[in-house]
């Protein structure tokens, strides 16, 4: 009986989970995701994980910041649209988004390059114009294919956070540091 009540609350404890992200998910589908609160998928282990703001990606330049926080909302809003396996009409939208996002972040992270005179601006502004291209790229993929792109966006933005964000931003903000010294 003990063995059957827990299969039970097993079984309603998982239609629960399912529920919560899924109001989870179509909230921030509709309404973007705050950028200070994320949490991490609360309602259960065998979901999604979404991506939290940590101490450990701050660059300490405010705007700077404030932009990274942004792609951290739209690589969230892609693991939602993953997780649902949503079409790539509804993508577009937010491949769009990352197109504006991208423009907007690489100049200003450019202008600092050009303030601060950054000797390894060159490699650096290399890699944004190819996360441009790929952008470009995933878009025309987004508009000619019917296999929704929504896990292959996710994990390549996950991949552009974790080396690019985590390591070349932060190699030109050293530099900064110690340009003060
Ligand atoms: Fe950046
Ligand atoms: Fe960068």
């Amino acid at each position: 009986m003990t063995r059957l009540y827990g299969a039970v609350s097993a079984v309603r404890r998982r239609e629960f989970t399912a529920v919560c992200v899924w109001a989870f998910g179509l909230f921030h589908l509709l309404n973007g995701i705050p950028h200070d609160v994320i949490p991490i998928s609360s309602c259960g282990e065998d979901f999604m994980q979404l991506l939290k703001w940590s101490p450990e990606f701050e660059l300490g330049l405010e705007e700077i910041d404030k932009q990274h926080n942004q792609l951290i909302n739209l690589i969230n809003q892609l693991t939602v649209a993953a997780e649902y396996n949503q079409p790539n009409s509804v993508l577009l939208p937010i491949v769009e988004k990352l197109q504006e996002y991208a423009n907007s972040h690489f100049k200003a992270e450019e202008d600092i390059f050009t303030m601060y005179d950054y000797p390894d601006r060159q490699e650096h502004e290399a890699e944004h114009a190819t996360f441009i291209g790929s952008i470009k790229y995933i878009r025309r993929q987004c508009e000619m294919l019917d296999t929704s792109m929504s896990s292959k966006i996710r994990d390549f933005l996950l991949h552009w956070f974790c080396t690019h964000i985590k390591v070349n931003d932060k190699e030109y903000k050293r530099f900064i540091d110690n340009a003060a010294l």
